[in-house]
């Protein structure tokens, strides 16, 4: 390391730097800097996605061009003039050395027993490939400068992280169409593949034409991306008027707009609904809706009735017995969440809705009960207010985000030949796969 520079960070009796602001520890480096430029600001994060992951590919990585040890915090100055703000604790806790992090298993080896919250640096110095920084526990950590400017708490690299953990949805009211997308192609072209797998993130709707003939045509399509989520329905649903029903869908009867299968407190992520036959008569037309556009109109014109939705919870609820080989011999499900539900950040992430499997036992108060269905009709009509309909054709499937979307059908005649094929695929399997395509693609 013939063109280390080194800082030693001054050390208080006590051993913890506190508001100890130090003039630059490492001048800027003589070395090429590779760094894309970076502005702040969350709007350019699509681009610095896309700018990022091409930079995989390249070498050498940006440089640290020097490190400022303040209050509990390293920060640091890359070669191209960004600058990252790096807590003392994080960044032990993230040590990359071999001791710290197995490289093979991409996963960190410290133990939480192992790590000292009041941690602080002892020294910090410009490494061949990043950082190197003695901790006062004794430890010497090690640091890669792209690693770090990834993960510098900028503006940037924290919008980066969340377009790569989720894209951002793009509401839709009734005038939207669906984007359209051909069986054959899908399976053949992963850049089509993609596609559809960022079309389904943003808007959570998309038409599939071309489906081939045969009932596991939807389940076929999920094997391509990763694997059936299975329910006590089996792998894939018959929906067709059946005998001795064990679901009102399994019915001719018309179907309000729903989620399929809250009964389960991991929900399905995208469905598939296939249309192997189709009613030729009226009847049998679907009816689809985006529920985070509702959710987001009930918020800003009815702010109590968004809030009794998003924090009361609600049962759903499935019982019966086997239909077909496949399916669960007896089932009895109970699943408990609010119809409208919203993370940490009051962001919409889930909207559970299904008239038939909604429970009638409700655990409120008897009082709040009239409220409340005030609430949910109130948000019924603006779903509804706000729905597209279209009747699907034989080889049409649609794919919908099941925790967003929500689809019904006009009722048919009880002898009708129609047949609709439903199957899933989870979320974390899908995102799991457009990661893995934009790395491919270096987009
Ligand atoms: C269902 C369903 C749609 C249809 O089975 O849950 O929504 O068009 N079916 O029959
Ligand atoms: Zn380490
Ligand atoms: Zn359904």
């Amino acid at each position: 390391m013939s063109s280390q520079r080194c800082f030693r960070a001054a050390l208080t009796t006590g051993g913890v730097l506190r508001n100890v602001c130090r003039p630059a520890l490492l001048t800027a480096s003589a070395r090429p800097v590779n760094c894309i430029a970076q502005k702040r600001g969350v709007s350019l994060a699509a681009a610095a996605y896309q700018q990022a992951a091409a930079r995989q590919h390249e070498t050498p990585a940006c440089t640290v061009a020097s490190a400022v040890v303040r209050k509990d915090i390293l920060t640091v100055k890359f070669g191209d003039g960004t600058e990252g703000q790096l807590p003392f604790v994080w960044l032990r806790d993230n040590c990359q050395c071999p001791q710290c992090f197995s490289v093979e298993a991409l996963g960190r080896k410290l133990l939480m027993d192992d790590l000292d919250i009041d941690v602080h640096p002892t020294k910090v110095q410009e490494s061949e490939n990043g950082l190197t920084v003695e901790w006062s526990d004794g430890h010497i950590g090690e640091y890669p400068s792209q690693w770090l400017k990834d993960r510098a708490f900028t503006p940037t690299s924290r919008a980066m992280h969340k377009m790569r953990y989720a894209v951002r949805k793009e509401a839709w009211g009734a005038e939207h169409t669906m984007k359209e997308y051909d069986y054959r192609i899908l399976m053949a072209d992963d850049r089509e593949l993609l596609d559809w797998l960022l079309t389904m993130e943003r808007k959570g709707s998309a038409m599939v034409r071309n489906t081939p003939e045969k009932d596991i045509a939807g389940p076929e399509l999920i094997e391509h991306i990763a694997y059936v989520k299975q329910s006590h329905y089996g792998p894939h649903s018959p929906v067709i008027n059946r005998p001795n029903t064990n679901n009102v869908a399994f019915t001719n009867a018309k179907l309000g707009m729903h989620n399929d299968l809250p009964q389960y407190e991991h929900m399905p992520g995208i469905i598939f609904i296939q249309c192997v036959a189709q009613h030729p008569g009226a009847g049998g037309e679907s009816i689809v809706t985006d529920g985070l556009f509702a959710a987001e109109e009930l918020r800003r014109n009815h702010p109590e009735d968004f809030k009794i939705l998003s924090s009361t919870d609600m049962y759903f609820w499935d019982k019966g017995h086997a239909n077909y080989s496949w399916e669960m011999p007896e089932f009895y499900k109970i699943a408990k969440f609010p119809v409208i539900r919203v993370n940490g950040n009051n962001e919409v992430v889930q909207i559970a809705v299904n008239n038939a499997i909604r429970d009638s036992h409700m655990d409120l108060p008897p009082q709040e009960v009239k409220k409340y269905y005030a609430a949910y009709k109130r948000f019924h009509n603006i779903l509804y207010a706000n729905a597209m309909t279209f009747k699907m054709e034989q080889g049409d499937m649609m794919t919908l985000d099941n925790v967003r979307c929500l689809h019904g059908r006009e009722g048919y005649e009880a002898n009708s030949e129609r047949h609709i094929e439903s199957s899933y695929l989870d979320w974390d399997e899908a995102r799991c796969r457009r990661r893995r395509l934009q790395e491919k693609f270096g987009c």
